[in-house]
């Protein structure tokens, strides 16, 4: 059954916790959706992740709309989120929607995010009011990592926990179909995921949000660049890949692989001179 705006509303009613997970091409988005994820982000985290930039600000509308593609086509059931990179929607209302709709027209998402509370509701707005569902973006929202000065959690102060219930309020009051909060106290998580109708999904916001997203290089101990706090590893895919990669090399090496299991056969008797000969002589003629 696919995943829709319906069915993420209804598991917040129902206190069905909505899953999420990170993914960038066909064959994890494949995996991740056997799995049972009901939601996919293609994150601008693709940035760091899967091109190796230290922050996610040199993504290109290009970069999300081709890796939006691919997973769209792994995908049967999960509702596909892709985010809105870099100065592809704080430039202007106008660029919100146009980028948008890229993102939906050429991607094939069900969704677009982007990141930002009160001062982005009129981006938010226009969005949803051209038929594309917007999930938000607040707390540590990594586009304005310098301006935050690195990654840090944000609503600690009193002040800032305010600012942050007033952005999850004007983000709702905009259309928002869901709200990410990202490296959020749990308790400021837990009073917002109550105050709001629409689900919460966190990432380092404690465990009373909505749902739970992650980056799937993160859980399965494949990026060591940078580890938040927040990570908790499901697995370690990373030493298991390393692994198999020194095994290919060694029997690669002595000659082990490739042995007569993965080889193709040809008649024994076969005398290739022969066959040239004649070929040969079959042309000169
Ligand atoms: O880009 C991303 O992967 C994200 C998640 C960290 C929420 O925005």
């Amino acid at each position: 059954m696919k995943n829709t705006v319906a069915t993420i509303m209804k598991q917040k009613s129902e206190h069905d916790r909505i899953t999420m997970l990170t993914a960038y091409d066909y064959s994890t988005a494949k995996l991740i959706d056997d799995a049972g994820a009901e939601m996919i982000l293609v994150g601008d985290s693709l940035g760091m992740v899967m091109l190796g930039y230290e922050d996610t600000l040199s993504v290109t509308m290009e970069d999300m709309i081709h890796h939006t593609a691919a997973v769209s086509r792994g995908v049967k059931n999960a509702m596909i989120v892709a985010d809105l990179p870099f100065m592809s929607y704080q430039t202007s209302v106008y660029d919100a929607v146009f980028n948008a709709g890229r993102l939906i027209k050429e991607g094939h998402a069900n969704a677009v995010k982007l990141e930002g509370g009160t001062k982005f509701a009129p981006h938010i707005k226009a969005i949803t009011d051209s038929s594309i569902p917007v999930v938000g973006h607040i707390g540590m929202t990594p586009q304005s990592v310098n301006m935050f000065g690195g990654f840090r959690v944000q609503g600690k102060s009193e002040q800032a926990a305010l600012e942050l219930i007033n952005d999850a309020r004007a983000v709702e009051k905009a259309g928002a179909c869901a709200v990410v909060m990202e490296c959020v106290p749990d308790k400021l998580a837990e009073y917002i995921t109550d105050i709001l109708t629409v689900p919460t999904i966190g990432i380092g916001a404690g465990n009373k949000c909505d749902g739970q997203v992650l980056v799937y290089q993160d859980m399965l101990g494949m990026y060591s660049d940078f580890t938040p706090k927040f990570v908790k590893k499901f697995g370690n895919i990373g030493e298991a890949m390393t692994e198999a990669f020194r095994a290919y090399i060694n029997e690669t090496k002595s000659g082990v692989f490739p042995s007569e299991e993965h080889s193709f056969k040809i008649n024994d008797n076969i005398d290739f001179e022969k066959l040239e000969r004649e070929c040969r002589q079959n042309a000169d003629r």
